[in-house]
Parts: structure tokens; sequence; C-alpha cells
């Protein structure tokens, strides 16, 4: 007999797969995919599902036919095309979930065509590396069904936290982490290869930066550096300034650094635009004076 859950996905990679390894341990079985190639995967693919115990089905149709709920986790560049190609075929049983780092501008645009086909559309965001948290992955999900897919899937563990909003509420909250996780990621790069290329300071740099990164609890390092940022920009400047020189002339593209430098720049210029500077005291008074860094006419 077939289980109330009926759990499809559209693309087989690393999150479909990881999220089936997990949902096999917990002994859950009814699993269904659908890649753009139909049944015509490669023998790996093949099985790759057949190992996970999902049922690869070959068309658009047949995924719906079988599955009452249906993870699109192909990739951002096709969440729209993949979203409209498979809409003629929903209905409004059918729990339609996003889980693509997708903007929340094309997660809204696509929510709203569903909606006038009065069909339902879950914005859903990923807020952990799969491979790890398998089926337990911390999902944020919005829109209207978002409720009842949390409530559908706890008994599978699965770990869905319901925000208020409409589609593309979870994934702004996505972006602005990715903003801060993919920014310290390309800032590493840019650090490591400089270190690498400096020879023998690339342990005295790493162990410097590992020690503070080490020792320092989070709101701590964020207390700091934004208060202290706001306070010593000007003399921050002239350091970065040295650093661009320095990075530029070993060779490299100094991305990341440029960045700081620049970003620095502006709000030394906020500072000096005020008559008289007072050091912001606490975090409202902090992002009153970065919001203006950043959308001051000059620094647009
Ligand atoms: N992996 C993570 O830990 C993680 C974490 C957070 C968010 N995400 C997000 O989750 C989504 C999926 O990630 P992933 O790591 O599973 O990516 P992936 O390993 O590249 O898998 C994507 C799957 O979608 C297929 N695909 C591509 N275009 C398609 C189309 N037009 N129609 C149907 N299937 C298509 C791919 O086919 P091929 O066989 O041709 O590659 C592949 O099977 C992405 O949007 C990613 O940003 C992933």
């Amino acid at each position: 007999m077939k289980s109330e859950i009926r759990l499809g996905f559209i693309g087989f990679g690393e999150v479909a797969q990881s999220i089936s390894a997990g949902l096999m341990e917990v002994g859950f079985g009814d699993l269904f995919a659908y890649h753009y190639r139909g049944l015509h995967v490669s023998t790996k693919l093949q099985e790759q599902a057949k190992e996970l115990g999902v049922r690869l089905v070959g068309t658009q149709n047949e995924l719906t036919k079988e599955c009452n709920i249906i993870f699109n986790v192909t990739r951002t560049s096709v969440a729209r095309d993949t979203a409209f190609g498979i809409m003629p075929f929903l209905t409004k049983e059918h729990l339609y979930v996003d889980l693509n780092s997708t903007s929340p501008l094309v997660k809204r645009e696509i929510a709203e065509v569903f909606d006038k086909q009065g069909l339902v559309f879950i914005d859903g965001v990923l807020m952990a590396p799969l491979p790890l948290t398998k089926h337990r992955v911390p999902i944020i999900a919005s829109g209207a069904g978002a409720d009842r897919l949390a409530e559908i899937l706890k008994p599978l563990e699965m770990n869905i936290e319901v925000i208020e909003g409409s589609p593309g509420t979870a994934s702004s909250i996505k972006m602005i982490r990715s903003m801060f996780m993919k920014g310290l990621a390309t800032l590493l790069i840019e650090t490591f290869v400089a270190a690498k290329q400096s020879g023998d300071g690339y342990e005295k740099i790493m162990g410097s930066i590992r020690q503070t990164m080490d020792t320092t609890p989070f709101d701590t390092l964020m207390e700091r550096f934004l208060t202290g940022t706001a306070k010593h920009s000007g003399r921050r400047i002239g350091e970065m300034e040295s650093a661009l020189s320095y990075v530029s002339e070993s060779g490299m593209v100094p991305v990341m650094t440029k960045a700081t430098n620049d970003l620095l720049q502006m709000i030394s210029t906020a500072k000096d635009a005020q008559d008289s500077f007072l050091l912001p005291s606490n975090q409202d008074e902090l992002y009153s004076f970065y919001k203006n860094v950043f959308t001051e006419e000059e620094n647009r």
C-alpha cells in the first residue's frame, strides 16, 4: 500500500541523493526522481538510484502522478524553467517546493504564476551542506502550504522551520547568509593564495588567523568588527592600501582586497560627512550609521 507521503525530486544530484540516503536510513522508501534526460541517464546514476531505493521516472507527468510532494533540486539557473515545465501536470493537491538557492525575485515570480493557477508553490531553502545533514538538513520554508509541508514531513525527522511571509521570504534569508558564507570563503581563497605565495610566511599568517578565529566567540568578533571598523576606518584604509599594492605587485588580481579597501573608503567618507562623528554605541546606532554608508547617493 502506498504511504501518504510520496516524495519526488526534479534533479538527482547531491541534494536529492543525500536526502534519499537519510530517508532510507529511517526506513522511508516511497521516493521518485525525474532527470531531464528521462530514463536515458548514465548507468552510474541508475545504480545510485537503485541503491537509494529511488525510482527514476521518464517524464514530469509520471512524477506528478506518483508523488504528492515535489522537491525541485536542480540548479538556480533552471529553477524557473523546471517549475513552468512541470506546472501543467500539477494539481492543487501537490506541494511543489523549490529548494534551489533561487533569488527571492524569481521565487516570487514563479509563485505568482502558480497562485493564479490555484497551485501551491513553497519557497524552501537548505541551510547547511547536505552530505553532512542528509534529510535532517535545516530547511526554512515560506508561502501558503509551508505549514502543511512541515507537518507532513515531521514524522520522517525532516527539519522544516516555517517562517511568516510569502514565497521569497525564506529565500531572502538564504541569500543574506550566502553573502557572508560565500564572501568568507572567497576571502579565505584570496588570503590562502597570497599566503602560499609568501612561502615561509604561510604558517605564521594562518596560525595568527587561526588563533583569532578559534579563541574569539562569534558575537565578540562581530561587535569588534562592527565597532572597530567605524572607529578606525581612516587608519585601516592606510593598511589596506598597503595590502592592495603588495598583493597587486605579487602578481595577483586582488578582488576581495580591493572590495575591502573600497568599502573602508565609503565608511570613512560617511564619517567625514558628519559634522561631529560620534562612535555608534549600540547595534541600532551601528545599523543606522552603516545603512547610510550603503545608501548615500555618492556611494551608489
Ligand atoms: N549540495 C548542497 O549541499 C546544497 C546546499 C544548499 C543548497 N543547494 C542547492 O540545491 C540545488 C541542487 O544542488 P545539488 O548540490 O544537488 O546540485 P547537483 O549535484 O549539481 O545536482 C543537480 C541535479 O539537477 C540536474 N539538472 C540540471 N538541470 C536540470 C534540468 N533542467 N531539469 C532537471 N534536472 C536538471 C542535474 O543533472 P546533471 O546530471 O546533468 O548534472 C543534477 O542531477 C542547487 O540549487 C543548490 O544551489 C545545495
